[in-house]
């Protein structure tokens, strides 16, 4: 692909979606560097203009609070772009068991609206950025870019209906769309209601850790830098139409997960409080990455113990950013 002149990243103040900005616009994409960067994010519950803080001052970025489901305003901003990474999404399991029109509302319809805009004004590249949770559930083995989808939730369902309709927009249009599935992140600002930094800032406090079920379910985690990574390498170099896996990371049943965190706060099995399992839990999720790997040559680069070690110590140091949020986490 050629330089972009403009990229517009819906989601841009969410824990990924800020993480891919801040290094974007700090130059850690090159192909990208000259790129002027268009942020859209309605700052709903998740999003915090302040994780955009480090590179709030750079000329190269525009920060818009606005929905992906305004049809006028994306038309707008679709003028003029090269590059979609489309991060929005309702991204909470847990929420979406107790209430699921916001993620239907976002996830598929905001993303039907974003890729009539892009199509419509001939942006150059869509980036679909998806999740492995669309397959469902796997005992054993691996999903590959072919296994179909099966998605238990009502936030996986919503996101399978938005890779659906960007499938769609590829074979009905011609349009270049590219789709991402990764495994579960980790890293700096994430949202404390997720299980890291819930876990985290709970221990930090001295407070019980809630464990669903038996703690047996088992998640790939991968930091945050290398699916960002994995992204930018699909946008430059991927194929229109395909879709490309990004893994890993290290697996572990949350239990271990627990262990790990206890350990890396000083706290022991006393602060963990078992709870009644989630809803239509998945046991295991697992992609096989080859495709992405043989392809565009990704790798992860953030070893397990390294980042999360990183990550405790950021929570430690940046209190002031995560306190006010812990009343707007679903607890
Ligand atoms: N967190 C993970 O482990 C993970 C793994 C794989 C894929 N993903 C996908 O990556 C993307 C980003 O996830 P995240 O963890 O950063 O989520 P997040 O909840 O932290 O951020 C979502 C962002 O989208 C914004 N948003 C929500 N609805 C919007 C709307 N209607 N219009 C404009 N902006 C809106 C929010 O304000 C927020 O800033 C999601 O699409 C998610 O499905 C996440």
């Amino acid at each position: 692909m050629s330089s972009p002149s403009r990229v517009l990243i819906t989601g841009g103040a969410g824990f990924i979606g800020s993480h891919y900005v801040r290094t974007l616009v700090s130059g850690g994409y090159a192909a990208f560097a000259e790129a002027e960067v268009v942020v859209l994010d309605l700052l709903t519950y998740a999003g915090n203009e302040a994780n955009l803080a480090p590179v709030a001052g750079s000329p190269q970025l525009r920060f818009v609070r606005g929905d992906i489901r305004d049809t006028d305003l994306v038309a707008k901003l679709m003028v003029g772009t090269d590059v979609v990474v489309h991060f929005a999404a309702e991204s909470h399991v847990d929420r979406s068991i107790t209430g699921a029109a916001d993620f239907v509302s976002t996830n598929v319809a905001g993303t039907q609206v974003l890729l009539q805009g892009a199509l419509d004004a001939g942006v150059t590249t869509f980036v679909q950025v998806s999740t492995d949770e669309v397959y469902g559930s796997i005992d054993e083995g691996s999903w590959t870019e072919e296994t179909p989808i099966a998605p238990n939730s009502p936030y996986s369902a919503a996101k399978a209906g938005g890779d659906l309709l960007a499938r769609s927009y590829h074979r009905t249009y011609g349009m270049d769309v590219r789709i991402t599935r990764c495994t579960n992140n980790y890293g700096p600002y994430h949202f404390p209601e997720k299980v890291v930094p819930l876990f985290i800032t709970n221990l930090l406090d001295g407070l019980p850790v809630p464990l669903y079920g038996d703690g047996g379910n088992v998640r790939d985690w991968l930091h945050v830098d290398d699916h960002c990574r994995g992204i930018q390498l699909v946008a430059e170099r991927g194929r229109p139409g395909e879709i490309y896996h990004i893994g890993g990371g290290t697996e572990l049943t949350n239990r271990e997960l627990t262990t790990l965190l206890l350990e890396a706060t000083g706290r022991d099995e006393s602060f963990i409080r078992p709870v009644a399992d989630r809803l239509g839990h998945d046991r295991r999720y697992s992609l096989d990455d080859t495709k992405i790997r043989a392809e565009l040559g990704y790798a992860p680069a953030t070893d397990f113990a390294t980042g999360l070690a990183d990550t405790v110590r950021w929570y430690r140091e940046n209190r002031a950013w995560w306190e006010p949020l812990r009343a707007r986490a679903a607890l």
